[in-house]
């Protein structure tokens, strides 16, 4: 079960709010997995662990000409001039920063609501740094499932982003204790067809789908192309 906890840093009105949002009782400990709000805005601790989506440890990916080496972006890469892409599936909207960095207008859907809390915040703070103002300005956050939200988005995006899923990996790491304390609130994704339909719904030009390596196709869906990474894999599907 999950509990909120107030630091004396913290913001106790933030803390009942956020208790009434996601229908978390706020404790008066750190319990077993606990959503803690304090002097750096909230983070998820358990298991010995703790993570804060944090948008300025990605700086090194997006300055010194470095982000045009990025997958994604060589994939998202377009003539528009103000180009729109949806992330179906969010996460901690780290991809997603990658795609408004590189001058998306981002929409986000995260179904997860605690995730979604963490990802908001993240933007948040985000948005008090000037070094990331401008990026995260570009990404706009809705809590739900994309499958019901994306019919009522109103935009034509370029592309939709399709990551609806972690897999488990066996290296340690930073990315890993998020990758693992994430990953407890994680539902797999059960209707993969119904993402996938409403992603061609929007009629973007692409549709990019982000895979384990060696993992299936998403939806049994074939890819027009590939593009292979160490750990993980690209399929795009252009229409
Ligand atoms: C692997 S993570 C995405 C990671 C993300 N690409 C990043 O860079 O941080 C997958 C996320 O998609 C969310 N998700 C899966 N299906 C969804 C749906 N239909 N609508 C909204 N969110 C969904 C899950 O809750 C999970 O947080």
């Amino acid at each position: 079960m999950i509990t909120i906890y107030s630091d004396e840093n913290g913001d106790r009105e933030a803390a009942e709010q956020l208790s009434r949002q996601l229908g978390v009782p706020i404790a008066d400990g750190m319990g077993e997995l606990t959503l803690v709000l304090d002097g750096t805005g909230l983070s998820l601790a358990g298991y010995g662990m703790r993570y804060q989506g944090d948008f300025s440890r990605m700086l090194n990916r997006v300055t010194k000409g470095r982000l045009h080496h990025e997958m994604l972006v060589k994939l998202a890469k377009t003539k528009a001039e103000h180009p729109v892409a949806v992330d179906a599936a969010a996460g901690m909207g780290e991809d997603s920063f990658l795609l408004a960095a590189a001058g998306y207008e981002v929409y986000l859907f995260e179904q997860d609501a605690v995730i979604a809390a963490l990802l908001q915040d993240a933007l948040r703070r985000a948005g008090e740094d000037e070094r990331l103002r401008g990026i995260v300005g570009r990404m706009h956050l809705s809590e739900g499932d994309s499958i019901a939200l994306m019919p009522r988005l109103g935009v034509t995006p370029e592309i939709v982003y399709l990551d609806p899923m972690f897999p488990p990996r066996k290296k340690s790491g930073l990315i890993h204790k998020k990758l693992q304390l994430i990953q407890k609130l994680e539902q797999p994704c059960a209707n993969e067809r119904e993402l996938y339909d409403a992603a061609a719904a929007l009629h973007p030009k692409k549709i990019i789908i982000k895979r384990p390596l060696n993992g299936a196709l998403l939806a049994d869906k074939k890819p027009s192309y590939t593009v292979k990474g160490k750990a993980i894999r690209y399929d795009v599907v252009v229409l």
